[in-house]
């Protein structure tokens, strides 16, 4: 029988945990952590995601201050903003919400961020010293999986993981945290994309598969070997008439046929997504304390 991976009960707990924390951190008198989340635009996913991170700011006492500007704010105000945050001593944090409004360049915007305030862990000096295993910043997807890895206490040492998606935010992170020395790591890591060729046979190898590929349920029950763990990151918005937006969300594993020969799997909703945004509110407190830089 397999068992779900209970991403909102987990990020519910840890919630919990960092709460506590800011409890302590304030009543010894220091302020609470700061986190201010940039958004540009009006793009309708983007506000929800934005919405729910303040409000998770709140839910752990953190202080969190939302920076909004229209879609054709000029790329060079875009960048003054981000300097005058980097230099703000009451901010231990702050991050830009993506995509971008295609005349600003997501990479400039995200190099520009001072990395010590980089709690989402793009800058390229997080990137890098988590490849080489030094603190830093660890980008809130990939942190988020391998925490749920860590807590429902599923091995990866010697274990064949593969990784489908090489994306710079989840894919290519996610799989580097997983061949990294220790647990959870250790894992023999194949990373799979759109030009691999026998999936089928690559995937049926796997002990874990962390699908991130953004193809509704693209992994099908004969993919997988039996017992394996499963980690399903992809969220697609699909047409529904069960609710009242008109869509739902759907992940990369056809749930249905894979869960019952796996040993663990995360649902869509609630399994990954959840865990994204506690990342972001560990890294902030973080920051906050100084442990990092
Ligand atoms: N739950 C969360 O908090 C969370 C956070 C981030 C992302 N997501 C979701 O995770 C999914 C992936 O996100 P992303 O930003 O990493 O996406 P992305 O930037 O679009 O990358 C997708 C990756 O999948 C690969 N791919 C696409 N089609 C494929 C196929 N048929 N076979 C094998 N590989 C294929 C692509 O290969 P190429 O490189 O060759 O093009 C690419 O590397 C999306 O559904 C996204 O919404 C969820």
């Amino acid at each position: 029988m397999y068992k779900i991976i209970d991403g909102k009960a987990i990020s519910e707990k840890i919630k919990e945990e960092i709460a506590e924390e800011v409890k302590l951190m304030v009543a010894s008198g220091k302020r609470a952590p700061h986190l201010a989340v940039v958004i540009v635009g009006h793009d309708g996913g983007s506000e929800t995601y934005v919405a729910h991170k303040v409000k998770s700011c709140l839910q752990v006492g953190f202080k969190s201050t939302k920076v909004t500007f229209e879609e054709d704010v000029p790329e060079a105000e875009l960048l003054a903003k981000i300097d005058e945050m980097n230099h703000d001593e009451t901010l231990d944090g702050f991050i830009v919400q993506l995509p971008l409004p295609k005349h600003i360049s997501e990479q400039k915007v995200i190099e520009a961020i001072d990395y010590r305030k980089d709690v989402d862990g793009f800058h390229p000096v997080n990137v890098g010293r988590m490849i080489i295993g030094l603190p830093c910043y660890v980008s809130a997807t990939p942190s988020g999986i391998v925490e749920l890895l860590k807590r429902y206490e599923i091995p990866t040492a010697g274990k064949n993981c593969v990784v489908i998606g090489r994306s710079n935010i989840v894919g290519k992170p996610v799989a580097a945290l997983m061949m990294q020395k220790g647990y959870p790591g250790d894992a023999t890591v194949t990373v799979c994309h759109s030009r691999t060729k026998n999936m089928k046979e690559i995937c049926l190898q796997a002990d874990i598969i962390i699908a991130a590929l953004g193809r509704p349920e693209f992994l099908t029950g004969d993919m997988v070997k039996n017992g394996a763990a499963i980690i399903d990151v992809g969220t697609t918005r699909v047409p529904s008439t069960k609710t009242k937006t008109g869509f739902r969300l759907c992940g990369d594993v056809k749930f249905d046929e894979v869960a019952p020969k796996c040993s663990f799997i995360t649902p869509v909703p609630g399994g990954v997504g959840p865990m994204t945004i506690v990342s972001l509110l560990k890294n902030t407190l973080l920051a906050a304390k100084k442990e990092i830089y």
